[in-house]
């Protein structure tokens, strides 16, 4: 290996973070309350045209708080991937609901049609609630992930919980940016079309507060509740009065001064992340056996990772991931499957196939927006390689 290593995805912060990071230290305006918290909160809504934004901790926490907002209660069934990472799921059993996991499509987000029979075959609505036939249990919500900063098929997916009386939580925690170009919800964001929406800013994002996260909607009274649930329930400033249990999930001044910095160079990220994306589908036609997964037609990406399939050149992600590391390149498979993980044991599972397939033949290659062409070249040298030395 020489001295080159491309790292996966790393935060970019070459924009004014410390300008107004360094502000926020000289007014001592540190904590969760101060000025940046607000305009940020604006900054996003703005961009993403939805009715308000309430910031968090991270993107766990805005799941959690949605989910208690949407009504979800530890007597009902919430649907969830299984193809994702584990936080868009954990928030169900915070609440001590029970999650039943759900197919992937070609997407890699939830499977429309997986989940429409599963609602007819395997359900029955009773007194406009749909009930689960084998537990009777109200199936009460849908967590939907926009994988990798793709876009599920929400028009499918809006027409079913319309039918099925299910609310919509988008876990848009990888798809900040991401929009459709057409057909009903053209213009729309990742996250504003569900009943609920959350974004993450974490340190692998395509932008990140160190953590963060941030809930957005189309109805200002969960906003409000969002608000309200997220500062501890207090509901008189002076006198110190709570009418529910609430949650310090507010996110600090300092988090936010950096999320403003990094919201100025979204755009930006987003034309370099969506120009390496091409360069590398251009340069892969020579290599024969991978390729990039796309994105759905008819959506803008923001394209935050980049999944390759490698079925053809691979037996053993392991292995490759390891060869890869070797020669300076950092790479990764995608999550292990939700429903098999140690904490889900005996959790019910509907008909996984495709999650299944993809979770055995893909791997995450660089990202980052600091990539260079010399470094997406050097990448691919190293991925031909291992299949020259792998035959
Ligand atoms: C799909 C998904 N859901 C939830 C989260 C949780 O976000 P956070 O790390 O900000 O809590 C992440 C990322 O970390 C994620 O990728």
């Amino acid at each position: 290996m020489g001295d080159r290593f491309v790292p996966l995805s790393v935060p970019n912060l070459k924009g004014n973070e410390l300008n107004y990071i360094t502000k926020a230290v000289e007014t001592e305006w540190v904590s969760t309350g101060g000025p940046y918290v607000d305009e940020f909160e604006k900054m996003v809504a703005g961009y993403v045209h939805s009715a308000g934004a309430v910031s968090c901790q991270n993107g766990t926490s805005g799941l959690h708080t949605s989910l208690m907002l949407l009504g979800v209660t530890p007597e009902d069934i919430v649907l969830v991937p299984t193809l994702t990472f584990i936080a868009a799921v954990n928030p169900v059993r915070y609440i001590g609901a029970e999650p039943v996991f759900m197919d992937c499509d070609d997407s890699l987000c939830m499977d429309p049609e997986k989940l429409r029979s599963y609602c007819e075959e395997e359900c029955e609505l009773v007194d406009d609630k749909l009930i689960d036939k084998q537990s009777g249990k109200q199936v009460k919500a849908v967590v939907v992930v926009h994988v990798f900063g793709n876009m599920a098929d929400m028009e499918a997916i809006m027409d079913i919980a319309d039918k099925y009386n299910l609310k919509v939580l988008e876990d848009a925690t990888e798809a900040i940016g991401t929009y459709y170009t057409e057909g009903r919800y053209e213009g729309r964001y990742a996250g504003t079309i569900g009943h609920m929406g959350v974004y993450s800013f974490n340190g692998n994002k395509i932008i990140t507060t160190g953590g963060g996260g941030m809930i957005v909607s189309m109805d200002e009274s969960l906003l409000k509740r969002a608000k309200h649930l997220t500062t501890q329930a207090k509901s008189d400033e002076v006198f110190y009065t709570h009418d529910e249990i609430g949650y310090n999930y507010r996110m600090t001044n300092l988090q936010a001064a950096m999320g403003i910095a990094q919201m100025e160079q979204l755009e930006g990220f987003i034309e370099t992340k969506t120009d390496n994306y091409n360069r590398y589908v251009d340069k892969l036609r020579d290599v024969a056996g991978v390729s990039l997964y796309k994105v759905r037609q008819g959506i803008r990406s923001n394209y935050w990772f980049y999944g390759l399939d490698v079925e053809k050149v691979c037996m053993n992600l392991r292995e490759m991931i390891t060869y890869l590391h070797s020669q300076g390149v950092q790479s990764r498979p995608i999550w292990g499957l939700i429903h098999q993980q140690k904490p889900y044991e005996g959790s019910r599972a509907y008909k996984i196939v495709k999650a299944v397939e993809y979770q055995s033949k893909t791997i995450n290659i660089p990202c980052s927006t600091k990539l260079t062409y010399e470094d997406i070249d050097y990448v691919i040298e190293a991925i031909k390689r291992y299949i020259d030395e792998h035959r």
